[in-house]
Parts: structure tokens; C-alpha cells; sequence
């Protein structure tokens, strides 16, 4: 619902429960607040402590080149001497770090020793093929165990990885490895959803196809379906597993607390995806602080982040922070309802989930399906949960807490973004919660809403949400391109030094944080982040389509929905099956998320005087209400 603005109820407020306080790690977030503004460096460095570092940092932050900020300068860590290399020295080494469970019933536990094996086996294999620090490797896998390895893998021979969700097609592959330029590529056959085999190899030769960089490319059996196999070009993961050179030790490259850890690329408000960079130093820090004081994650602990490894969310809380905290995570490859509206359900009670972390998308479409799915199945492991994505509606938050949370667990409703790397605005579990409201910020971050001139909104008034002030985990640059890391994020309050968000909110009376929605051209389906003109650029490259303009539309479960308005080449004329044509050529194009729910063919478009098209008019059209001010309109 990202386009409604949340009436702050201003009475309804849910206190946690006494156990809730006794259990969490921070009790008092007022306190912690304070500790940090008083010192922000003394703040992050004391957090940076609890981790290992082959060599400690000379400096906390260097803000010598803002917004170019660097944080723990001079430091040599690499996240995987966290996330792995020191829980093998402890009893941990027996502790599962993965349980996973594949759609078609599979089912794999893996410790913290074994997943070590694992990576190292995999990094020897990365090196022998010639992969070296610095040099990109694109992933594109369905949710396997083989895919958080890869990364790991790849974040341990100092390689930065480019992970390409596997919902995504072709076109969007073939840009992504094109403007990382990466020669390897490690991908798999394919990957269960709803019954169905994803082609996922077929994508990857005909992105291959279109962006010939790749020379090498890994490919991990899970379907088994034939593929085709490029002589000289392709190699099964479990034949250079076996090899000898798959040696289960291996170095861990010593790497700069500025180096490069992975590139995630996101849709930004024109055409081409922005490659967000993030580097080892501060994103461990930042993310496994924001994990354990959020989420008051603890040892026995079973945690649920039902997102994709390939967005920040599974980057950050299902790979990286779990692991440097040493906790149990689930995995699952497959669908919320699928095979039964309880899969998820059914996982929580057989696994003994006890934080579950999703998106109000997710929510709202399980709702649906109402309680008796649910009901089936004994939910009192369950003592915190999560959302992310886009606002959450009350409605849906309370039916969370209610239904699943059988009203004694939190609901943790993070905002957070690809570039800020962790949770920024977020209540801690002992925090007030009022449904809707991200509530406050985390310690260490200051943010606002302001006016275009950077004035404080009075309380209730919306405007820019912004950040003032570096934090640990924020994107570092937009790869190869620092001007468009000035433009998109620092430009506007450059005055001031602010980071834009690119969102709107309010403030109440109370200081909670009301998060409306994205404020420039780019939209939230079902919680994906996808720019207007990757949509509109796939539709033009149909031969029928001379120009397009896509608008987000509220929607009841999805949170918005797709619409587009296309004006046809001469000799096209539009129909249901030009429709139906236009929509299949998104989904290859562009991939299934990208998909429009309704198609209209029209004359022309709505327009400025210079040009630029009005979607602030479709969306008005398209919702039947009031055009607003319409003076530069030149249809
Ligand atoms: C945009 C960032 C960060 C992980 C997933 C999305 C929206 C995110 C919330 C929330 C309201 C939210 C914002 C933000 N958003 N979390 N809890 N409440 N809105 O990452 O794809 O980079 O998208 O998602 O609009 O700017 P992303």
C-alpha cells in the first residue's frame, strides 16, 4: 500500500510483555540512544571490538572526502574470518548454521563446520579457475544452500559478488553482468517454485548471449532436468567439488576494511540498475549490531528471514549477520503457499522457528487464505516477529501479531534500504509499538523529515525522509559511476551533508517515523524495488510498442500493481492477444515481478511542456480521482 498514508492512531500502542524485557539484550534503547550521539566513533568502534580483525583500524571514520565516507581505516578484516573461520575454533563448529528444505521435500542441516568445508572447498575451486581479489563474480541461483556458499566463497578469496535474483530474465542478467563485467558466473540448472522448474541455465546462455562476457560458468544440479553444457565453458559444481584441488583448507585473503565485498544491483529512477557497493569493514559491524539488538538474537535461537538471498535483505540478515553471530537459520526454496497455504506454517512448528522475519506482501497474501491454516499449527515457538519492504498496513500488522504472534510477540517493522546495507529505522523489542510506525531510529543513526529547503516538518506534516550522518554499512558508491552516487543521494541537501532517501514520511508527536512511500520513479511490487523505466524499456524493445509509461497502482495484496499505458507503431492496433503478448514479453525480458496487471493502449501519453511524461496524472486516471494541478500538462 505504498501509495496510502497511515493515519497515526494515535491511541493504539502494544508494550511488550515482561519476558520480552527480561530476555533482550538492550533494555533500554533511550540510554543506548544517547550513549551513541554523545560518541558516535566510540559508539561503532566499541561494537567493531566483539569481532575479529586480522589487524585492528587506526581510524573509526575518515570523513576527510564526504560523502566518499571510510569507516575503520588502516583495518584488515574479511567478513568470512567472522562469519566462519572463528566459530570453527569454538563448540560452535557444531552448531547448525543452515536448515534448508527444498519444495520437493529435500531436506539438509548443515554446522558451522561443515559449511566452512564447504566454502573452502568452493574458494579453492574459484581460485584454480583464475578468480582473484577484486574480480567480480555474478551469481544467479535459485534459493540453495549452494548459493549462500558461493557468496562466502566468493567473500573469502576477496572476489566481490554480484548476486542477480533468480526472478529476474535475460535482459536484466545480461545488463547486470555487463556492467560488472564478471567472467565467471555460477548459476543452477534450475529451481523448484509452485511445481514448476524455473529454466534458470536457459536464462543464463541467452544472457550470456547478449553480454559475452562470461568465460566461465559453474553450474550446481538441483532439477536435473537436461541443459544444455557448453564445451570448455560450463562445469558441474559437483564434479569440481570432487577434484583433488578442492581441498577443504583454505586461505582467507586478507582484505582491507574499505575492500569491496559485494556489488547488489537496485532500480534507481532511470533505466539502468544501480550497482549499490558495499565493502568487509563496516558492513560487518553494522549488520550484525542491527541483527542482535533488533531481533535480541541469542544462541538458541531459531531464525527465519523468509526473504531471497538474492536482495539486501537475504545479503545482510539471512548470509551475513546470522553467521557472525553464529545462529541457526532457516532456508526454503519455493513459495509461502505451496504445496498448502501452511507451508510456512508447517515450517515454523516442525523447525521450531522462533523469529520470523518476512514482508507485509507476504503477510497480506497469507491472510487471505484466512486462520484456519494457521490454526493447524503450533506457532508458541515464536517469540519475535519481522517485516521489511514497504509499509505495512495495520490491518495486516495486526493480524500478524494476533494471528501468528498469538499476540505476545513484537512486531519488528525494520525500514531500511539496498544502500543503507542494515535495519536504520526499527524499534529494538522492548520498544512501544504502534502498527504502521518503524518507530525510531536506531542508535548511532540520526534521520528527519524535512522540506525541500531542509527545514524539521512540524509533527504530522510529511516531507523527504533523510539521514544526517554516516553510519557503518552505507553504500559506499554506485560501481563506476561516483557521479551518480552524488546525484541520486547527495546532492539535494548537499548544503548540509544529508543522505536522500528517496522516501516520504511524517513524524508524530511522539518521534515514530510514518514511512508513505518512494517519492521518485521507482515502485514497490510485492516488495521488489523496480524502476518505471526498466518496465517501460522492456515494453519498447517489442516491436509493436513506439512508447510507454508504467505507473504503480495500490493493491489490496501486493501493495501496488503494475499498470501501463502504451502508444502503438502504425500498423499495430491494440487486442486482448497483443495484451497477453506484450505482458509474456516482460516476463522474459524482464522477468516475472515486472509483469503489468493491465495493459492499456493509448493515443497519446500525458506530458510537460519539456517532455517529460506526467505519471502523476496516469495514477490519478487510473484511480479515478482528482487530477491535481495540471497547468504544464501538453497532452
Ligand atoms: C525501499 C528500499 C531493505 C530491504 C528491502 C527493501 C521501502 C523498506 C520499509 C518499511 C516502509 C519500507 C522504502 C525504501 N521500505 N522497508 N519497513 N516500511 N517502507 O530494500 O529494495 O532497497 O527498497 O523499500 O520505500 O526506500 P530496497
Amino acid at each position: 500500500m505504498a501509495d496510502d498514508a497511515f493515519v497515526p492512531a494515535a491511541t493504539e500502542w502494544y508494550h511488550p510483555s515482561k519476558d520480552i524485557v527480561r530476555h533482550a539484550v538492550i533494555k533500554d534503547y533511550d540510554a543506548v540512544y544517547q550513549e551513541a550521539m554523545q560518541d558516535i566513533e566510540a559508539f561503532w568502534a566499541k561494537r567493531a571490538k566483539t569481532l575479529d580483525w586480522f589487524r585492528r583500524w587506526d581510524k573509526v571514520l575518515d570523513a576527510s572526502n564526504a560523502p566518499f565516507y571510510k569507516w575503520f581505516v588502516g583495518g584488515k578484516t574479511n567478513i568470512v574470518l567472522n562469519a566462519l573461520d572463528r566459530h570453527v575454533k569454538t563448540w560452535r563448529r557444531n552448531k547448525l548454521a543452515f536448515i534448508w528444505e527444498g519444495e520437493n521435500g529435500d531436506k539438509v542441516s548443515m554446522s558451522y563446520w561443515r559449511l566452512w568445508q564447504e566454502v573452502n572447498k568452493f574458494a579453492n575451486v574459484l581460485r584454480s579457475m583464475g578468480v582473484k581479489k577484486g574480480d567480480r563474480v555474478t551469481i544467479y541461483m535459485g534459493r540453495i544452500l549452494e548459493l549462500p556458499i558461493a557468496m562466502l566463497a566468493c567473500a573469502k578469496i576477496g572476489a566481490p559478488h554480484s548476486v542477480v535474483y533468480g526472478g529476474f530474465s535475460e535482459q536484466a542478467l545480461a545488463d547486470r553482468i555487463e556492467d560488472a563485467q564478471s567472467r565467471l558466473l555460477i548459476t543452477c540448472d534450475g529451481a523448484w517454485l509452485r511445481g514448476k522448474i524455473v529454466p534458470l541455465k536457459q536464462v543464463v546462455d541467452e544472457a550470456i548471449h547478449r553480454s559475452p562476457v562470461v568465460d566461465r560458468v559453474i553450474v550446481v544440479k538441483r532439477t536435473g532436468q537436461d541443459i544444455n553444457m557448453e564445451q570448455g565453458r560450463d562445469y558441474w559444481y559437483h564434479e569440481l567439488m570432487s577434484l583433488p584441488i578442492a581441498s577443504t583448507k583454505a586461505e582467507t585473503e586478507v582484505m582491507d576494511s574499505e575492500d569491496p565485498l559485494f556489488i547488489l544491483y537496485t532500480s534507481g529512477t532511470t533505466g539502468k540498475p544501480k550497482g549499490i557497493l558495499h565493502t568487509h569493514g563496516g558492513y560487518q559491524v553494522y549488520t550484525s549490531t542491527t541483527l542482535q539488538w533488533a531481533f535480541d538474537l541469542k544462541d538458541e535461537d531459531r531464525w527465519w528471514c523468509a526473504a531471497d538471498p538474492g536482495w539486501i535483505t537475504g545479503h545482510s540478515y539471512i548470509v551475513y549477520a546470522p553467521l557472525i553471530l553464529g545462529a541457526t537459520s532457516i532456508i526454503y526454496e519455493g513459495a509461502p503457499n505451496f504445496p498448502y497455504p501452511d507451508r510456512w506454517w508447517r515450517i515454523v512448528e516442525e523447525y521450531g522457528v522462533t523469529i520470523l522475519y518476512t514482508a507485509p506482501t507476504a503477510i497480506r497474501g497469507l491472510m487471505r487464505f484466512g486462520e484456519a491454516w494457521p490454526g493447524r499449527h503450533d506457532l508458541s515457538s515464536l517469540r519475535l516477529l519481522g517485516t521489511v519492504g514497504e509499509p505495512i498496513n495495520p490491518e495486516a500488522w495486526r493480524w500478524y501479531h494476533h494471528v501468528i504472534g498469538k499476540d505476545k510477540c513484537p512486531v519488528i517493522d525494520t525500514w531500511w534500504q539496498t544502500e543503507t546495507g542494515g535495519f536504520m529505522i526499527t524499534p529494538l523489542p522492548t520498544v512501544g509499538l504502534k502498527p504502521g510506525s518503524a518507530t525510531r531510529p536506531f542508535p548511532g543513526i540520526k534521520v528527519d523529515v524535512v522540506d525541500d529547503d531542509g527545514n524539521s516538518c512540524a509533527a504530522g506534516e510529511e516531507g523527504n525522509l533523510v539521514i544526517q550522518g554516516p553510519w557503518p554499512a552505507m553504500l559506499r558508491t554506485v560501481y563506476k559511476d561516483d557521479q551518480r552516487f552524488l546525484n541520486q543521494y547527495w546532492t539535494r541537501y548537499s548544503k548540509q551533508g544529508w543522505y536522500l532517501t528517496g522516501d516520504s514520511a511524517r513524524k508524530d508527536a511522539d518521534g515514530y517515523f510514518w514511512i508513505i512511500g518512494r517519492n521518485d520513479d521507482v515502485i514497490k511490487v510485492s516488495g521488489y524495488r523496480l524502476g518505471t523505466a526498466e518496465v517501460e524499456s522492456g515494453l519498447v524493445s517489442h516491436p509493436a510498442v513506439a512508447e510507454s509509461a508504467v505507473i504503480a497502482v495500490p493493491d489490496e495484496v501486493k501493495g501496488s500493481v503494475i499498470y501501463a499505458y502504451c502508444i502503438l507503431r502504425a500498423g499495430f492496433s491494440g487486442s486482448l492477444a497483443l495484451s497477453d503478448e506484450l505482458k509474456a514479453h516482460i516476463r522474459h525480458e524482464v522477468g516475472p515481478i515486472a509483469v503489468p496487471e493491465k495493459i492499456e493502449f493509448v493515443p497519446n501519453l500525458p506530458k510537460t511542456r519539456s517532455g517529460k511524461i506526467m505519471r502523476r496524472v496516469l495514477k490519478a486516471r487510473a484511480q479515478g480521482l482528482p487530477e491535481g494541478d495540471i497547468s504544464t500538462l501538453e497532452e
